[in-house]
C-alpha cells in the first residue's frame, strides 16, 4: 500500500493553532501527529458490491478510511452552513435542517435538486461516501409549503390509535422522501409530566405506556420493513433521556428522580422503540440528577448500547454537547468533544463550526484522548444505516411521488386523524352535534381562520406563525362548508356585531404557535382577548361552542362554567374540516385524554399516576354523542 504521511494536514491544523497564539498546542499536534497510510482503493471495492453482506461492506470501507473520513463521517451541519466544497474538503456524512431551515426554492423540486447538490459534492470525495439528510417531519413534512400537516402527537395521543399513528408515519415518509431527505428527528417519545413544558405536544401522552405503543407505531411506519425503500426513512426516537420529567416543566432542565423510576417512566417507551428497531437515536439536552445527558455514558453506553442492545447509532441535539463543560451553548469545546465522544455519541449535530469540531476531535484523537476504537466503533454505526438506507445504490432523490405531497389522499388521512383526536369535555343540553340547517350561525375567536395557529409549532418555521403560512383548511372555512347553504354565517374575530338572533356561537381560541422553550409558560392561563371573545358573545345570549386550539390542556376552571359546550382539538394541522365533521355530527367525537387536566396550576405536575388528584378532567377522559 502506497504510504502517504498527512503532515500537510497537521502542519495545516498547527498553523491555525499558531495564528491563534496557541504555540503550545501547535508544537503539541506537530510532535503527536501520526503518520497514517491512505489505502489504495481497489477496482471493484467489496464495499461498493450491493450483494456482499453489510457487516461485510461496513469493514471493507472502514479498512480504507483516514482518520479524517472517519471524523467526517461524525459531522453533521445545517444545510445553511454548506457552502463551496465544505462537503468534500472535510468528508461531512451528515446534513441537516434544523426548524424552519429550508432551500430558497421551498418547492418538492427545490428540495431534490438542493439534495442532489450535496450529494454529488459527497459522492466526488475518495470514498464516494453519501451524505445521509436529517430532518424534523414531525407531523408530516412540515417543513415544506404545501404538504399535508398532520395533528401534532398530543392529538394523536387522544386517538390513541397505533394503526393510525403507524399510517401517518407512513405517509410522512412518503412526502419526505418523494423529496430526498433519508431521516426524520422523530418520533418523539418523551413522557411529558408537567404542561408547563414547551414541548408537551411532541408528546404522545403522560403515560408510558401509550407513548411505547404510538412511538413503536411511528417507527414502523416511518422506516417499513425496509429502510432502502425508496418510500421509508430513517426513524429517531428522541430525546434520549427524561426530556419530558424536568422540575417544573423547564426545558432542557434536570429531571430528579431515581433511576428505577427514569427506567418505568422514561426509558420504558425505548424498549419498544429498539424491538423494531429504530436506527438513531437523539441524545437529550436535559440532566439527570444534574449530570447532562450529552455526557453520560452510563445511560448512552452502559444502559442503552450494551444492556438495551441499541446498535444504530445516537446523535446529538443541536449544539447539544456544547454546555458539557459548563460554558455558553454556542461555544464548543475540546472537553465537550471529549466528554460526549467517550461517552457514546455517534454523530454530532455541530451544526456550525465544523472545522472546529474535526480539528480538535482529530487532536483528541492524536493525544489519546479519544480512541480509534470509538472513532471506528461510531462510524460502523453510523456506516451500516448508511447501507441499509440504500444510499451506496441509490443516493439521489427518487422524483417519481412529487404529486403525492400534500395529495387529497393523503389530507383525507389527516382529516380522520383531526376527527378522531378531538376531545369532547363538555356538552351541555346535548348541545352537540349541530344542525346543519341552522338559521344563523356566529363564528368567531383568534383561531377561527388561521392554519398557522392550527399547526402549531414546527410548521414551515421553527416556531411556527400565525395566518396562511401554507395550504390547508381553516375552521372558518370548513364551518362554511359543511352547512347549508340558507345558513347564515357571521365571523366576526373578537365577537363583536354579532346578529343577537344567532342559534349558536362556535369560538374557536387558544394558543400561539412556540416550539421548545419558547413554550415554556408557568400559568396556562387562556388570553385574555379570547376570554373577552367569549364574554360579548355570552352578553348577547348566544350559547356558546368553545374549540380550543393548544398545545396542552389550560388552566380554564375559572371560565368553562360560561360555555356550554367544549372541546380540546390541540393542534390538529392543515385539515381544519375534521372539526366541522364532529361538530356537525358527521362522527362523532372518540378522542380521550392522554393527559390529565388540571383544576389549576399549584397541582402540576399532576398526572394519573397520582390518582389525577381532583383535576378537572381526568386522564382518559372524553364524551361522545
Ligand atoms: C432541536 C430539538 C430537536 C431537533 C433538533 C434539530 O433543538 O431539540 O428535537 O430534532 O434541534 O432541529
Amino acid at each position: 500500500m502506497k504510504k502517504v504521511f498527512l503532515w500537510l494536514l497537521i502542519i495545516a491544523i498547527a498553523a491555525v493553532f499558531s495564528l491563534a497564539g496557541c504555540k503550545a498546542e501547535a508544537a503539541e499536534v506537530v510532535e503527536k501527529a501520526v503518520t497514517e497510510e491512505v489505502a489504495d482503493i481497489p477496482e471493484n471495492p467489496l464495499y461498493k458490491d450491493a450483494s456482499a453482506s453489510i457487516e461485510d461492506r461496513v469493514e471493507d470501507l472502514l479498512s480504507l478510511m483516514t482518520l479524517a473520513e472517519k471524523i467526517g463521517q461524525m459531522a453533521q451541519i445545517d444545510r445553511m452552513y454548506v457552502g463551496g466544497d465544505v462537503i468534500s474538503e472535510y468528508y461531512i456524512g451528515s446534513v441537516l435542517s434544523g426548524g424552519g431551515s429550508v432551500p430558497y426554492d421551498n418547492t418538492p423540486e427545490g428540495w431534490a435538486d438542493m439534495y442532489d447538490g450535496f450529494q454529488e459534492e459527497a459522492l466526488s470525495t475518495r470514498l464516494g461516501i453519501p451524505i445521509i439528510y436529517g430532518i424534523d417531519a414531525i407531523h408530516g413534512h412540515n417543513n415544506l409549503v404545501g404538504a399535508t400537516i398532520f395533528p401534532h402527537n398530543i392529538g394523536l395521543g387522544a386517538t390513541s390509535d397505533p394503526d393510525l399513528v403507524r399510517l401517518i408515519a407512513q405517509i410522512t415518509a412518503i412526502e419526505v422522501a418523494a423529496t430526498g431527505m433519508d431521516w426524520t428527528f422523530g418520533p418523539c417519545i418523551t413522557v411529558p409530566q408537567d404542561e408547563r413544558w414547551g414541548r408537551t405536544y411532541e408528546g404522545f401522552s403522560e403515560d408510558p405506556e401509550l407513548v411505547a405503543e404510538l412511538g413503536k407505531a411511528a417507527i414502523e411506519g416511518y422506516q417499513g420493513d425496509d429502510l432502502a425503500d425508496s418510500n421509508t426513512i430513517l426513524a429517531c426516537a428522541k430525546h434520549f433521556i427524561g426530556d419530558g420529567g424536568t422540575s417544573g416543566g423547564v426545558d432542557r432542565g434536570d429531571t430528579i428522580c431515581s433511576e428505577e423510576y427514569l427506567r418505568e417512566a422514561y426509558i420504558y417507551p425505548y424498549i419498544n422503540a429498539l424491538e423494531v428497531p429504530v436506527g438513531s437515536i437523539m441524545a437529550s439536552f436535559n440532566s439527570w440528577n444534574g449530570v447532562k445527558m450529552h455526557s453520560n455514558s452510563y445511560l448512552l453506553t452502559d444502559v442503552l448500547k450494551e444492556e438495551l442492545g441499541f446498535e444504530g447509532f445516537v446523535v446529538s441535539d443541536w449544539q447539544g454537547i456544547n454546555e458539557i463543560d459548563g460554558s455558553a451553548r454556542e461555544e464548543m469545546s475540546r472537553l465537550d468533544i471529549e466528554t460526549s465522544i467517550n461517552a457514546g455519541i455517534d454523530m454530532v449535530m455541530i451544526p456550525n463550526d465544523y472545522r472546529g469540531f474535526i480539528n480538535m476531535l482529530t487532536e483528541l484523537v492524536n493525544q489519546g484522548k479519544v480512541s480509534q476504537s470509538r472513532i471506528d466503533d461510531a462510524v460502523r454505526r453510523i456506516l451500516t444505516i448508511k447501507f441499509k438506507l440504500g444510499l451506496f445504490e441509490n443516493s439521489y432523490a427518487d422524483r417519481s411521488n412529487f404529486g403525492l405531497v400534500g395529495c387529497e389522499e393523503h389530507r383525507e388521512i389527516a382529516r380522520e386523524a383531526v376527527r378522531e383526536s378531538l376531545v369532547l369535555l363538555k356538552n351541555e343540553g346535548s348541545l352537540l352535534p349541530l344542525s346543519k340547517d341552522l338559521d344563523s350561525i356566529v363564528v368567531a375567536g383568534s383561531k377561527a381562520d388561521d392554519i398557522g395557529s392550527q399547526c402549531g409549532g414546527w410548521t414551515i418555521t421553527w416556531q411556527g406563525a400565525v395566518g396562511e403560512i401554507t395550504e390547508g383548511t381553516s375552521i372558518l372555512d370548513a364551518i362554511k362548508d359543511t352547512v347549508s347553504k340558507d345558513t347564515i354565517v357571521t365571523y366576526s374575530r373578537n365577537g363583536t356585531e354579532v346578529p343577537p338572533d344567532a342559534d349558536v356561537a362556535i369560538v374557536v381560541i387558544g394558543e400561539k404557535p412556540y416550539a421548545e422553550y419558547n413554550g415554556d409558560d408557568k400559568d396556562l392561563l387562556l388570553y385574555t382577548p379570547d376570554k373577552d371573545t367569549i364574554n360579548n358573545i355570552r352578553d348577547a345570549g348566544i350559547p356558546v361552542v368553545v374549540i380550543l386550539i393548544s398545545g396542552r390542556p389550560m388552566i380554564i376552571t375559572e371560565e368553562i362554567d360560561k360555555w356550554d359546550a367544549l372541546i380540546a382539538a390541540w393542534l390538529p394541522g392543515t385539515e381544519g374540516q375534521g372539526v366541522a365533521d364532529v361538530i356537525f355530527g358527521d362522527n362523532a367525537p372518540t378522542g380521550k385524554l392522554s393527559y390529565t387536566w388540571p383544576r389549576s396550576i399549584e397541582q402540576l405536575p399532576i398526572n394519573d399516576t397520582d390518582g389525577s388528584k381532583g383535576s378537572l378532567f381526568p386522564f382518559g377522559f372524553g364524551l361522545t354523542y
